[in-house]
Protein backbone atom coordinates (compact mmCIF):
# COMPACT_ATOMS: atom_id res chain seq x y z
CA UNK A 1 0.00 0.00 0.00
CA UNK A 2 1.73 3.51 -0.59
CA UNK A 3 1.16 5.88 2.33
CA UNK A 4 0.17 9.26 1.34
CA UNK A 5 1.94 12.03 3.53
CA UNK A 6 0.55 15.33 4.01
CA UNK A 7 2.47 18.14 5.29
CA UNK A 8 -0.01 20.31 7.31
CA UNK A 9 0.54 23.42 9.65
CA UNK A 10 -0.22 23.17 12.72
CA UNK A 11 -1.01 26.57 14.02
CA UNK A 12 -3.49 27.03 10.75
CA UNK A 13 -4.25 23.65 8.86
CA UNK A 14 -4.78 23.90 5.34
CA UNK A 15 -8.71 22.82 4.43
CA UNK A 16 -7.86 20.88 1.53
CA UNK A 17 -5.69 18.37 3.01
CA UNK A 18 -8.02 18.13 6.36
CA UNK A 19 -10.53 16.87 3.79
CA UNK A 20 -8.22 15.08 2.29
CA UNK A 21 -7.76 13.39 5.69
CA UNK A 22 -11.11 12.73 6.68
CA UNK A 23 -12.30 11.80 3.47
CA UNK A 24 -9.57 8.32 4.25
CA UNK A 25 -11.24 8.48 7.45
CA UNK A 26 -14.97 8.25 6.54
CA UNK A 27 -14.07 5.89 3.70
CA UNK A 28 -12.12 3.03 5.89
CA UNK A 29 -8.71 3.89 5.96
CA UNK A 30 -6.32 4.65 8.51
CA UNK A 31 -4.43 8.14 8.90
CA UNK A 32 -1.78 8.71 11.25
CA UNK A 33 -2.11 12.39 12.71
CA UNK A 34 -0.49 14.46 15.55
CA UNK A 35 -1.58 15.36 19.12
CA UNK A 36 -0.46 17.36 21.72
CA UNK A 37 1.09 13.95 23.76
CA UNK A 38 2.35 11.91 20.59
CA UNK A 39 1.43 10.86 17.16
CA UNK A 40 -1.75 8.25 16.79
CA UNK A 41 -2.99 5.73 14.37
CA UNK A 42 -6.50 7.09 13.65
CA UNK A 43 -9.71 5.26 11.95
CA UNK A 44 -13.35 5.74 12.48
CA UNK A 45 -14.55 4.46 15.73
CA UNK A 46 -17.65 3.04 14.59
CA UNK A 47 -16.25 1.42 11.58
CA UNK A 48 -15.33 -2.18 13.12
CA UNK A 49 -13.25 -3.52 9.68
CA UNK A 50 -10.91 -0.44 9.56
CA UNK A 51 -10.20 -0.48 13.71
CA UNK A 52 -9.63 -4.05 13.14
CA UNK A 53 -6.80 -2.80 10.64
CA UNK A 54 -5.55 -0.95 13.09
CA UNK A 55 -4.38 -4.36 15.35
CA UNK A 56 -2.96 -5.62 11.96
CA UNK A 57 -1.23 -2.59 11.06
CA UNK A 58 0.78 -1.82 14.67
CA UNK A 59 0.67 -5.96 15.60
CA UNK A 60 -1.34 -4.83 18.66
CA UNK A 61 -2.78 -7.35 21.07
CA UNK A 62 -6.26 -8.28 20.32
CA UNK A 63 -6.66 -7.53 24.11
CA UNK A 64 -5.87 -3.93 24.44
CA UNK A 65 -8.32 -1.71 24.00
CA UNK A 66 -8.41 1.90 22.33
CA UNK A 67 -8.74 5.33 22.79
CA UNK A 68 -11.54 7.42 20.82
CA UNK A 69 -11.04 10.95 20.13
CA UNK A 70 -13.33 13.63 20.03
CA UNK A 71 -13.79 17.19 18.96
CA UNK A 72 -16.11 18.21 21.34
CA UNK A 73 -17.71 17.61 24.79
CA UNK A 74 -20.83 16.83 23.17
CA UNK A 75 -19.77 14.24 21.29
CA UNK A 76 -19.07 12.14 24.81
CA UNK A 77 -22.68 11.01 24.89
CA UNK A 78 -21.95 9.36 21.51
CA UNK A 79 -19.85 7.15 22.97
CA UNK A 80 -20.19 6.98 26.82
CA UNK A 81 -23.33 5.87 29.03
CA UNK A 82 -23.79 7.63 32.55
CA UNK A 83 -21.21 10.24 32.48
CA UNK A 84 -20.60 10.70 36.09
CA UNK A 85 -20.75 14.55 37.12
CA UNK A 86 -17.15 14.61 38.28
CA UNK A 87 -16.05 13.31 34.97
CA UNK A 88 -17.78 16.44 33.38
CA UNK A 89 -15.86 18.48 35.78
CA UNK A 90 -12.41 17.21 34.75
CA UNK A 91 -13.59 17.38 30.81
CA UNK A 92 -14.80 20.93 31.10
CA UNK A 93 -11.57 21.76 33.08
CA UNK A 94 -8.86 19.55 31.16
CA UNK A 95 -10.01 19.62 27.76
CA UNK A 96 -8.61 19.41 25.34
CA UNK A 97 -6.08 18.53 26.88
CA UNK A 98 -4.11 15.16 27.73
CA UNK A 99 -6.59 12.77 29.60
CA UNK A 100 -8.23 10.45 28.84
CA UNK A 101 -11.58 9.60 30.82
CA UNK A 102 -12.72 5.63 30.96
CA UNK A 103 -16.26 5.59 31.52
CA UNK A 104 -18.97 3.03 31.21
CA UNK A 105 -19.47 2.88 27.66
CA UNK A 106 -22.72 3.20 25.34
CA UNK A 107 -24.68 -0.02 23.75
CA UNK A 108 -23.47 0.87 20.18
CA UNK A 109 -19.69 1.21 20.91
CA UNK A 110 -18.04 -1.60 18.84
CA UNK A 111 -16.37 -4.41 20.76
CA UNK A 112 -12.86 -4.00 18.65
CA UNK A 113 -12.21 -0.80 20.45
CA UNK A 114 -13.03 -2.13 23.87
CA UNK A 115 -11.77 -5.32 23.32
CA UNK A 116 -14.58 -6.74 24.99
CA UNK A 117 -14.43 -4.77 27.84
CA UNK A 118 -17.87 -2.70 29.27
CA UNK A 119 -16.04 0.57 29.66
CA UNK A 120 -14.88 3.28 26.91
CA UNK A 121 -11.25 5.47 26.86
CA UNK A 122 -12.75 8.91 25.65
CA UNK A 123 -10.05 11.91 24.93
CA UNK A 124 -10.56 15.37 23.18
CA UNK A 125 -6.78 16.28 22.01
CA UNK A 126 -5.49 19.48 22.31
CA UNK A 127 -3.78 19.89 18.43
CA UNK A 128 -5.18 22.01 15.75
CA UNK A 129 -4.82 19.31 12.97
CA UNK A 130 -6.08 16.69 15.85
CA UNK A 131 -9.47 18.43 16.30
CA UNK A 132 -10.45 19.76 12.78
CA UNK A 133 -9.65 16.29 11.36
CA UNK A 134 -12.32 14.27 13.59
CA UNK A 135 -15.08 17.62 12.99
CA UNK A 136 -14.48 17.16 9.13
CA UNK A 137 -14.39 13.51 9.93
CA UNK A 138 -17.89 13.87 11.67
CA UNK A 139 -17.24 10.56 14.03
CA UNK A 140 -15.19 9.82 17.02
CA UNK A 141 -11.28 8.72 15.84
CA UNK A 142 -10.12 5.73 17.13
CA UNK A 143 -6.75 5.99 18.03
CA UNK A 144 -3.69 3.80 19.95
CA UNK A 145 -0.29 5.51 19.47
CA UNK A 146 1.07 5.21 15.91
CA UNK A 147 4.28 2.85 16.53
CA UNK A 148 4.87 -0.73 15.97
CA UNK A 149 3.39 -2.37 19.55
CA UNK A 150 6.30 -2.60 22.19
CA UNK A 151 8.34 0.06 19.90
CA UNK A 152 9.09 4.05 21.60
CA UNK A 153 5.56 6.02 21.16
CA UNK A 154 6.18 8.87 17.54
CA UNK A 155 6.49 12.36 18.94
CA UNK A 156 7.44 12.99 15.06
CA UNK A 157 6.21 12.27 11.65
CA UNK A 158 9.18 10.22 10.69
CA UNK A 159 8.85 8.09 13.26
CA UNK A 160 5.67 7.23 12.56
CA UNK A 161 6.94 6.66 9.07
CA UNK A 162 10.01 4.48 10.02
CA UNK A 163 7.49 1.94 11.89
CA UNK A 164 4.63 2.26 9.32
CA UNK A 165 5.25 3.28 5.69
CA UNK A 166 3.17 0.86 3.85
CA UNK A 167 0.92 -0.42 5.85
CA UNK A 168 -1.02 2.97 6.60
CA UNK A 169 -3.48 5.00 4.51
CA UNK A 170 -1.74 8.33 5.05
CA UNK A 171 0.51 9.72 7.65
CA UNK A 172 -0.17 13.78 8.18
CA UNK A 173 3.24 15.80 9.36
CA UNK A 174 2.15 18.45 11.69
CA UNK A 175 5.69 18.98 12.90
CA UNK A 176 7.33 17.60 16.61
CA UNK A 177 4.60 17.69 19.18
CA UNK A 178 4.69 19.87 22.40
CA UNK A 179 4.41 17.00 25.62
CA UNK A 180 5.91 13.73 24.23
CA UNK A 181 4.44 11.38 26.29
CA UNK A 182 0.80 9.58 26.63
CA UNK A 183 -2.35 10.84 27.77
CA UNK A 184 -2.95 10.41 31.70
CA UNK A 185 -5.33 7.20 31.59
CA UNK A 186 -8.17 8.08 34.25
CA UNK A 187 -11.02 5.24 35.82
CA UNK A 188 -13.93 6.84 36.46
CA UNK A 189 -16.37 3.41 36.09
CA UNK A 190 -15.82 2.61 39.81
CA UNK A 191 -17.02 4.54 42.90
CA UNK A 192 -13.41 6.12 43.44
CA UNK A 193 -11.81 7.42 40.08
CA UNK A 194 -8.10 5.71 39.61
CA UNK A 195 -5.37 6.62 37.59
CA UNK A 196 -4.57 3.95 35.25
CA UNK A 197 -1.64 5.14 33.36
CA UNK A 198 0.09 8.45 34.93
CA UNK A 199 0.68 11.70 32.21
CA UNK A 200 0.61 15.13 31.93
CA UNK A 201 -2.07 15.91 33.94
CA UNK A 202 -0.56 14.89 37.56
CA UNK A 203 -2.67 13.34 40.55
CA UNK A 204 -2.85 16.45 42.25
CA UNK A 205 -4.49 18.18 39.06
CA UNK A 206 -7.90 15.97 38.71
CA UNK A 207 -7.52 15.51 42.95
CA UNK A 208 -8.12 19.21 42.66
CA UNK A 209 -11.50 18.39 41.10
CA UNK A 210 -12.30 15.35 42.20
CA UNK A 211 -11.43 15.09 45.60
CA UNK A 212 -8.88 11.38 46.61
CA UNK A 213 -8.08 9.26 44.18
CA UNK A 214 -7.39 5.67 45.31
CA UNK A 215 -4.07 5.34 44.78
CA UNK A 216 -3.93 1.63 44.91
CA UNK A 217 -1.44 -0.20 42.71
CA UNK A 218 -3.49 -2.60 41.00
CA UNK A 219 -3.12 -5.84 43.11
CA UNK A 220 -0.55 -8.67 41.16
CA UNK A 221 -3.70 -11.14 40.70
CA UNK A 222 -5.99 -8.75 39.84
CA UNK A 223 -6.89 -8.46 36.41
CA UNK A 224 -5.55 -5.88 34.67
CA UNK A 225 -8.17 -2.61 34.80
CA UNK A 226 -6.05 -1.01 31.30
CA UNK A 227 -4.61 -4.16 29.69
CA UNK A 228 -2.48 -2.33 27.80
CA UNK A 229 -0.32 -1.94 31.27
CA UNK A 230 0.83 -5.43 31.65
CA UNK A 231 2.81 -4.92 27.88
CA UNK A 232 6.43 -4.60 27.63
CA UNK A 233 6.12 -1.28 26.48
CA UNK A 234 8.12 2.19 24.69
CA UNK A 235 11.17 -0.11 24.73
CA UNK A 236 14.01 0.64 21.99
CA UNK A 237 16.38 -2.23 21.37
CA UNK A 238 19.28 -1.46 23.43
CA UNK A 239 19.30 -1.86 27.19
CA UNK A 240 17.96 0.56 29.50
CA UNK A 241 19.75 1.30 32.83
CA UNK A 242 17.93 3.04 35.07
CA UNK A 243 20.83 5.59 37.44
CA UNK A 244 20.04 7.38 40.62
CA UNK A 245 23.12 9.68 40.37
CA UNK A 246 26.06 9.68 37.28
CA UNK A 247 28.84 8.81 39.55
CA UNK A 248 26.92 5.20 39.18
CA UNK A 249 28.22 5.50 35.15
CA UNK A 250 31.64 4.75 35.66
CA UNK A 251 30.65 1.09 37.64
CA UNK A 252 28.34 0.84 34.39
CA UNK A 253 31.29 1.38 31.92
CA UNK A 254 33.52 -1.29 33.98
CA UNK A 255 30.93 -3.71 33.84
CA UNK A 256 30.42 -3.66 29.72
CA UNK A 257 33.71 -3.31 28.56
CA UNK A 258 33.22 -2.45 24.28
CA UNK A 259 29.78 -1.67 24.85
CA UNK A 260 28.48 1.22 23.18
CA UNK A 261 26.59 3.02 25.65
CA UNK A 262 24.60 6.34 25.35
CA UNK A 263 24.15 8.65 27.71
CA UNK A 264 20.74 10.82 28.04
CA UNK A 265 21.19 14.40 30.10
CA UNK A 266 18.17 16.43 30.00
CA UNK A 267 17.65 19.77 31.78
CA UNK A 268 14.32 19.71 33.08
CA UNK A 269 11.27 16.77 32.91
CA UNK A 270 9.48 18.97 30.60
CA UNK A 271 12.67 18.73 27.94
CA UNK A 272 12.53 15.37 29.30
CA UNK A 273 8.95 14.24 28.50
CA UNK A 274 9.47 15.86 25.17
CA UNK A 275 12.74 14.24 24.04
CA UNK A 276 12.92 10.60 25.50
CA UNK A 277 11.73 8.80 22.82
CA UNK A 278 13.43 10.45 20.12
CA UNK A 279 16.24 9.87 21.82
CA UNK A 280 15.39 6.19 22.21
CA UNK A 281 15.35 6.09 18.61
CA UNK A 282 17.86 7.49 17.57
CA UNK A 283 20.09 5.51 20.07
CA UNK A 284 18.71 2.69 18.13
CA UNK A 285 19.16 4.22 14.41
CA UNK A 286 23.20 4.75 15.91
CA UNK A 287 23.65 1.32 16.89
CA UNK A 288 23.94 1.55 20.92
CA UNK A 289 24.04 -1.35 22.88
CA UNK A 290 23.07 0.93 26.21
CA UNK A 291 21.39 3.41 27.11
CA UNK A 292 21.35 5.20 30.71
CA UNK A 293 19.25 7.41 31.73
CA UNK A 294 18.85 8.91 35.35
CA UNK A 295 15.50 8.84 37.57
CA UNK A 296 13.59 11.81 38.46
CA UNK A 297 11.61 12.47 41.20
CA UNK A 298 8.66 10.05 41.19
CA UNK A 299 5.49 12.59 41.63
CA UNK A 300 3.83 15.01 39.01
CA UNK A 301 5.23 14.96 35.60
CA UNK A 302 7.72 12.77 37.02
CA UNK A 303 5.34 9.64 38.21
CA UNK A 304 4.97 9.74 33.93
CA UNK A 305 8.57 9.91 33.07
CA UNK A 306 9.32 6.75 36.11
CA UNK A 307 6.48 4.85 34.60
CA UNK A 308 7.66 5.18 30.37
CA UNK A 309 11.49 4.24 31.94
CA UNK A 310 10.28 1.16 34.13
CA UNK A 311 8.65 -0.11 31.47
CA UNK A 312 11.04 0.62 29.09
CA UNK A 313 13.39 -0.83 30.90
CA UNK A 314 11.48 -3.99 31.40
CA UNK A 315 13.48 -7.05 30.52
CA UNK A 316 12.84 -8.46 27.22
CA UNK A 317 11.98 -11.93 28.83
CA UNK A 318 9.02 -10.42 30.75
CA UNK A 319 5.62 -9.64 28.65
CA UNK A 320 6.15 -8.19 24.93
O1 LIG B 1 -1.87 10.40 24.55
C1 LIG B 1 -2.45 9.37 24.25
O2 LIG B 1 -3.22 8.79 25.04
C2 LIG B 1 -2.19 8.80 22.85
C3 LIG B 1 -2.75 9.79 21.82
C4 LIG B 1 -2.69 9.25 20.41
O3 LIG B 1 -4.06 10.15 22.17
N1 LIG B 1 -2.81 7.50 22.71
C5 LIG B 1 -2.33 6.39 23.32
O4 LIG B 1 -3.02 5.22 23.00
O5 LIG B 1 -1.37 6.40 24.04
P1 LIG B 1 -2.48 3.76 23.38
O6 LIG B 1 -3.43 2.83 22.73
O7 LIG B 1 -1.08 3.67 22.98
O8 LIG B 1 -2.67 3.69 24.93
C6 LIG B 1 -3.99 3.66 25.46
C7 LIG B 1 -4.00 3.09 26.85
C8 LIG B 1 -3.65 1.63 26.86
O9 LIG B 1 -2.86 1.37 28.02
C9 LIG B 1 -5.00 0.94 26.96
O10 LIG B 1 -4.93 -0.32 27.59
C10 LIG B 1 -5.78 1.94 27.80
O11 LIG B 1 -5.33 3.21 27.36
N2 LIG B 1 -7.23 1.83 27.56
C11 LIG B 1 -7.92 2.07 26.43
N3 LIG B 1 -9.23 1.80 26.59
C12 LIG B 1 -9.39 1.39 27.87
C13 LIG B 1 -10.51 0.95 28.65
N4 LIG B 1 -11.74 0.88 28.15
N5 LIG B 1 -10.28 0.60 29.94
C14 LIG B 1 -9.04 0.67 30.47
N6 LIG B 1 -7.95 1.07 29.78
C15 LIG B 1 -8.12 1.41 28.50
MG1 LIG C 1 0.81 3.03 22.79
Amino acid sequence: MKTRILRINPQKPERKKIEEAAGILRKGGLVAFPTETVYGLGANAFDRKAVRKIFSAKGRPGDNPIIAHICSIGQLHVLAEKVPEKALLLAKRFWPGPLTLVLQKKKGVPEEITAGLSSVAVRMPENRIALELIKKAGVPVAAPSANLSGRPSPTKASHVIEDLIEKIDAVIDGGSVSIGIESTVLDMTAGVARILRPGKITQRQIESITGMLDSAKPHPTEKPKSPGMKYRHYSPKARILLVKGYKEIEGIMKRYPGKNIRILRYGSQTEMARRLFDDFRDADRKGYGIIIVREVKDSGLGSAIMDRLRKAAMEKSRGK
